[in-house]
């Protein structure tokens, strides 16, 4: 069995549910804020590994829909983090090629934000490797229904025909509109599910979970994620036969 990556065969598409900051940080008898501050760093080193391998697309669950709900203290403090990490991390985006992107219900962010957001994705729009992708009050249920209202909203305005509609051109209307489906969704942390995230876009995606927690995911790990996906048969509802 290969112990290298094989580089013609990275995912395309890895998603991250970047889960463990809060534990991480109380196993230290930290504050949770702490735990998300390394949680950065973790980010940083991520980013970096997957453009050098080769990945065309990451996204990372920064922040979900639901997340508003934490005390405001957390609230305010991930937002703050979220600022910095753009105004720290444009250039090294630029020197890297690396677009940024985001998903998710960016309207309801606060405006400082946004503005940061869009600076750092107007300044890396010609960048033309990898896209790094933020989820930001991000929800997939919400992202559908969003996606259902525009579809209806054409199609009562006449510019849309109800037979026009497919899962490929559904697509179209979800956030993640021009990405490809992600090949590989990994969760941190040691919980099993997906919390609302690309439920549409996982259909045929390979599940990871590891019980490290963000802040902690080395490198290393991440090689030995990205073999254990080369390894994996992926037949989309084919049998093995037809794949070779
Ligand atoms: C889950 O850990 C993590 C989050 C809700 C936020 C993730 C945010 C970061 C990694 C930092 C910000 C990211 C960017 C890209 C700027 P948790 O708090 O739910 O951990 P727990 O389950 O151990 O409590």
């Amino acid at each position: 069995m290969r112990k290298t990556l094989d580089r013609d065969k990275m995912p395309r598409h890895v998603a991250i549910i970047m889960d463990g900051n809060g534990r991480w940080a109380k196993k230290k008898q930290l504050q949770r804020i702490k735990g998300h501050e390394a949680g950065i760093k973790a980010v940083e080193r991520t980013v970096e590994y997957c453009a050098k391998t080769g990945i065309q697309v990451l996204t990372l669950y920064a922040f979900s829909s639901e997340n508003w709900r934490r005390p405001a203290l957390e609230v305010r403090a991930l937002m703050k983090l979220l600022r910095l990490f753009l105004r720290r991390e444009t250039a090294r985006l630029i020197k890297n090629n690396i677009r940024l992107q985001a998903i998710g219900q960016l309207y309801r962010l606060e405006p400082v934000v946004r503005a940061e957001l869009k600076k750092a994705m107007d300044k890396t729009s010609s960048c033309t490797g990898m896209v790094l992708n933020l989820a930001l009050s991000y929800g997939s249920r919400d992202e559908i229904i969003r996606a259902m209202k525009h579809f209806f909203q054409e199609l009562e305005s006449g510019g849309k025909d109800l037979a026009a509609l497919t899962p490929e051109t559904f697509h179209d209307y979800l956030d993640t509109a021009g990405l490809p489906d992600p090949d590989l969704i990994l969760r941190t942390g040691g919980e099993y599910r997906l919390s609302n995230f690309l439920l549409w876009q996982a259909a045929y995606a390979e599940l990871y979970f590891s019980e490290t927690l963000w802040p902690d995911l080395a490198e290393s790990e991440l090689e030995e994620i990205f073999l254990d996906y080369q390894h994996r048969e992926r037949r989309f509802g084919m049998i093995s036969e037809q794949l070779s």
